[in-house]
């Protein structure tokens, strides 16, 4: 799939995800085959005020992997400011959030309110266009709608093409139904078929597995997908769709060898790559993502909350998965 004159080789993307991919979730997910990462979405406002809780959050990918920055905002100056920066990293792609469904990022009108201001989201998608440059995609993420009596994605996305989106993702649920429900691949398939053929148009929602990845593109025919919860201690997803997709056998599901050594890997990247006092829950997550399924998973989620210190996690994670494969192969 090609975005503008960035080529993504699987047609499988990381969602970004609030709290979520940051970049060593990103790092883990690009190893195992991923197409290309996004990183959660920034405030515009908060990074054209210095905000370096939220510039620190905009990273690009390690060993020069090509990666997308998402932003958000309604202002001209911020919106600008925050795609500069994203290219001044080395983002290829820098997408604008008009899908988040927030209580907090609806009521400044921007996520998924901008569904609703078709002439003003298109005016986003020209500036960040022209402050972005020619090498670089601006790409923009939505709903199906703003709920049932307003379902616009079809005519949404092809405004945003209007005004210079190299590509569409689409979350088939409006934003009254939140995460709630189904999402639709029938409106997907909509927004496909009326977005100009030459513009990827990518699917996102409720895919989890090779068999719904690949339901989501028969349904739809989108030239790529988007996974987000499904990817959650599930890197190993991207692998499978990356063999499928190339012609090759479904490596299937990690052995639990396997799975403890990717949770380690996880773990050196967030003790490498970040720091402060949220490190300890950064671990806690991780753990729980990695555990998730196996026997006493939500004793060692229980135990973990409750340990004060990053260190004392991993050793407690190590003890358990240790556990686990001697009782596994005794
Ligand atoms: C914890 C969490 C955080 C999210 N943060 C973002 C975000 O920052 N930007 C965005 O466009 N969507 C965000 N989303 C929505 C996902 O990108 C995606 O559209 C949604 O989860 C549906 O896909 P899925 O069914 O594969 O999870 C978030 C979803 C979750 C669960």
């Amino acid at each position: 799939m090609r975005i503008g004159s960035v080529e993504v080789k699987t047609p499988v993307l990381l969602a970004p995800m609030a709290a979520v991919t940051d970049l060593p979730f990103r790092t883990v997910v690009e190893e195992f085959g991923v197409g290309l990462t996004i990183t959660e979405f920034l405030s515009a406002d908060a990074i054209k005020h210095g905000d370096s809780k939220t510039t620190d959050k905009m990273t690009p990918s390690l060993g020069g992997r090509q990666f997308g920055v998402q932003i958000f905002g309604r202002t001209d100056e911020a919106m600008i400011q925050a795609a500069q920066l994203a290219v001044s990293i080395g983002a290829s792609l820098v997408d604008i959030n008009m899908g988040c469904p927030a209580k907090r990022v609806v009521a400044g009108a921007c996520g998924s309110a901008l569904m609703r201001e078709t002439e003003l989201a298109q005016h986003l998608v020209r500036i960040v266009d022209e402050a972005v440059g020619p090498n670089v995609a601006v790409s923009v993420k939505h709903r199906a709608g703003w709920d049932n009596a307003q379902i616009n994605a079809p005519e949404f996305a092809c405004a945003m093409v209007e005004a210079g989106a190299k590509l569409i993702t689409v979350h088939g649920r409006t934003r009254k139904q939140g995460f709630t429900g189904k999402s639709s691949n029938e409106i997907i398939r909509r927004v496909r078929e009326e977005v100009p053929s030459h513009i990827p148009v990518v699917g996102n929602g409720d895919v989890v597995d090779v068999s719904s990845f690949l339901r989501m593109r028969e349904e739809t025919g989108c030239d790529a997908v988007m996974i987000g919860r499904g990817a959650l201690g599930n890197p190993w997803l991207f692998r499978s769709i990356k063999a499928v997709t190339e012609g090759k056998p479904d490596p299937g599901t990690p052995s639990v060898e396997e799975r403890y050594d990717v949770f380690k890997r996880h773990i050196s990247h967030i003790l490498e790559l970040k720091s402060g006092p949220k490190l300890v829950h950064e671990v806690r997550k991780a753990s729980a993502w990695y555990a998730k399924g196996y026997r006493g998973c939500n004793a060692l989620r229980q135990r973990v909350w409750k340990i004060p210190n990053a260190e004392d996690v991993l050793q407690e994670c190590s003890d358990y998965f240790e556990e686990l494969i001697t009782c596994r192969v005794s």
